[in-house]
């Protein structure tokens, strides 16, 4: 059975995409710092599944997640990195500890989430799901900072997949997806350009289906509501 591990599982797109990967009968590695809410999902979930604390802001968090996982499971096939956070504001009045803490989830936390599967990944000829954003390739006022810290995400990830092209690396950037992002909370209409968390699913199901040897590197998906800028 494959092994996938997910990060940022406790809610929103990693939630979802969880339920899809135990649907498609992957065993799992849940991580989020919400361990109540993993609980919670892993009770609904009809596979192998374990989960644990995990805060991808600390490095001996993710060490020792990493090492839970690998001596639970003896490795890893599929790692999602989707653990991120947004704060907004224009450039000169986003606060440093905002900032600090996004280049810390979104960026180096992706690093190092990756960093700790990759032996597993490289031996088992495995795959990385990135969650990055649309906005990992553009600007816009008010998000600079987040912005930022999703370009940083972008270029680790290609440059993981220089570094060790036996492992799939994919970039998954959603646009606007109705979930807890950024303070705010599930419920948003469609029409006002939102997906849904189980659209990216679907969206990554379809992808995981594909003949392994076959590396699709990027795959932005956003609402018809949502206005197509780059
Ligand atoms: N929603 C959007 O519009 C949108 C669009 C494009 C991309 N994204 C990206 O999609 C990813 C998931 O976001 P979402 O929309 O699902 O938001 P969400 O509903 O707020 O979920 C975020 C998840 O990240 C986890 N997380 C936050 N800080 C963490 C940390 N330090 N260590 C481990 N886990 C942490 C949270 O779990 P805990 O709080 O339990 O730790 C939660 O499970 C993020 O990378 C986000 O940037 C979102």
């Amino acid at each position: 059975m494959k092994v996938a591990v997910v990060t940022g599982a406790s809610r929103g797109i990693g939630r979802t995409i969880a339920e899809m990967l135990a649907e498609e009968g992957y065993s799992l590695a849940l991580g989020a710092r919400n361990v109540e809410e993993l609980e919670k999902l892993t009770e609904g979930l009809e596979t192998e599944v374990f989960y644990h604390y995990l805060d991808v802001s600390r490095p001996e968090s993710v060490d020792d997640f990493a090492s839970r996982v690998l001596w639970r499971f003896g490795g890893v096939d599929l790692v999602v990195a989707n653990a991120g956070v947004g704060y907004f504001g224009r450039l000169e009045e986003i606060r440093d500890e905002d900032f600090e803490r996004m280049l810390q989830v979104n960026t180096l936390g992706l690093w190092r989430t990756v960093k700790a599967f990759l032996p597993s990944l490289r031996e088992r000829r495995g795959a990385v799901v990135a969650v990055t954003s649309d906005v990992s390739a553009r600007v816009f006022p008010g998000g600079g900072a987040y912005v930022a810290t999703k370009w940083a995400a972008r270029a680790l990830v290609r440059t993981f997949q220089m570094e060790n092209p036996e492992v799939r690396f994919l970039e998954l950037r959603p646009g606007a997806v109705d979930t807890y992002f950024a303070g705010s909370g599930p419920g948003k209409p469609k029409e006002h350009g939102f997906l849904k968390p189980e659209d990216v699913a679907e969206a990554l199901r379809c992808l995981l289906k594909l003949p392994p040897d076959v590396r699709v590197e990027e795959l932005m998906l956003r609402s018809i509501y949502q206005r197509p800028e780059y």
